[in-house]
């Protein structure tokens, strides 16, 4: 016997029971991937859900591997993506698409997502309420995917993920936080932060954009 009144080998037992009860099936990941696009569908409580369906937007969920290494969190969908469902297929997209390619990465290697998964009219910032309000829709998917890293796309999410999970002390400028990492302490085990410029950034400014190519190495050895 060990303190606690368990024998070795029930002790043993109990750790691996603990561990698969952690880890889910494909089935039981796509299971409950499903159930969130289904609530996000009828998600009326959102103030954004009103100008979703009187332009015929989707919410836009997520999209990717259910097994990936490393989740990307943008901040919220635009036009783009809002008419198609689909996170970051826009000109923002194709950055990200591009910085993926340069870590010999694709989309469907990794997940990639938003905070809020609704479109804010006139790609206005997302309010704090709608973040709040969308919050446990993207807490769910980290737990259905258990990352080793969360790279944040943006100051919106890094401030929430950085928050959400006890690192508010850390929290500084994007500009002094960008490509450095975090460990977070989740219900699934540590986790890597790693706050990184939104893609949008790039798209204008060509040091921006070399400076998120560099930051991206960094990511090169979670692949
Ligand atoms: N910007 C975001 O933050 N997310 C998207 O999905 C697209 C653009």
């Amino acid at each position: 016997m060990v303190p606690g009144g368990f024998s070795y080998q029930e002790k043993e037992i109990h750790k691996i029971e603990s561990i698969s009860n952690m880890s889910l099936t494909l089935e039981e990941k796509f299971e409950k991937m499903k159930e969130i696009r289904d609530e996000l569908l009828q998600f009326n409580e959102s103030p954004l859900y009103k100008y979703r369906l009187e332009n015929k937007f989707f919410p836009v969920a997520g999209e990717g591997s259910h097994t990936a290494q490393i989740m990307f969190v943008g901040e919220a969908p635009g036009k783009n993506e809002a008419e198609t469902g689909r996170p970051f297929c826009g000109r923002s997209g194709k950055v990200l698409d591009e910085m993926l390619e340069s870590i010999s990465l694709n989309r469907s290697d990794v997940y990639i997502t938003n905070i809020v998964k609704d479109r804010p009219p006139e790609n206005r910032d997302p309010t704090g309420e709608e973040i709040a309000l969308y919050a446990p829709f993207l807490e769910r998917q980290i737990e259905i995917i258990q990352p080793k890293v969360i790279a944040t796309l943006g100051r919106f999410s890094m401030s929430y993920i950085m928050t959400h999970f006890g690192l508010k002390k850390d929290l500084k400028a994007i500009t002094s936080m960008h490509g450095k990492e975090f460990i977070a302490k989740t219900e699934h085990g540590p986790v890597v932060i790693m706050p990184l410029y939104h893609p949008a950034v790039a798209l204008y400014n060509g040091t921006n954009k070399k400076t998120l190519m560099e930051d991206f190495q960094n990511l090169k050895k979670y692949v």
